[in-house]
């Protein structure tokens, strides 16, 4: 079974977005993959994701209240197969943590998935509207989409 770590800054809005939607898109395709997300800080570590990424994810009917914030930790290289970082920042921190170049090939970029090579980050919505979090949902459903068609 394959086993995904999404991260972003604060794993309160982007990442639990990401994790929610190949969670709920694998639960229809009855696709069994290990799940999570975390942040590389720890600014908002035990705190549900952000009201606006709840309501954003409520709203296409995907349910994201269960999930809580944790940072990532090196142990995680361990545990997951494949790390998608949602921006630069994240992948250039989460790349210093590797230890070895075959942790180093974990890192990628999500919207690779959907843009192989170009290495686009996912804009981040903290500080921003309600529209920030729509968009965010679309970039993330064009990458989950194919993932998803690569797990099947
Ligand atoms: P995220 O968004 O990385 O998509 O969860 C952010 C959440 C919180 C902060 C920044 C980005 N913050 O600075 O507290």
């Amino acid at each position: 079974m394959k086993k995904i770590l999404f991260v972003c800054l604060g794993n309160i809005c982007r990442s639990p977005m990401a994790h929610g939607i190949v969670r709920d898109a694998a639960d229809r395709h009855n696709i069994d993959v290990e799940l999570d997300s975390a942040g590389t800080s720890a600014y908002h570590v035990g705190e549900a994701p952000d009201p606006r990424a709840q309501k954003t994810l409520e709203e296409k009917g995907i349910d994201i209240s269960d999930l809580r914030a944790r940072q990532f930790t090196e142990a995680d290289f361990d545990r997951f197969d494949v790390i998608y970082t949602m921006d630069e920042a994240n992948y250039n921190n989460i790349l210093l943590l590797a230890g070895d170049e075959n942790e180093e090939s974990k890192v990628k970029y999500f919207l690779d998935e959907l843009h192989p090579g170009e290495r686009r980050s996912v804009p981040d919505p903290y500080f921003g509207g309600d529209d920030g979090f729509e968009n965010v949902y679309r970039m993330l459903k064009g990458a989950s989409d194919e993932l998803i068609k690569k797990l099947q």
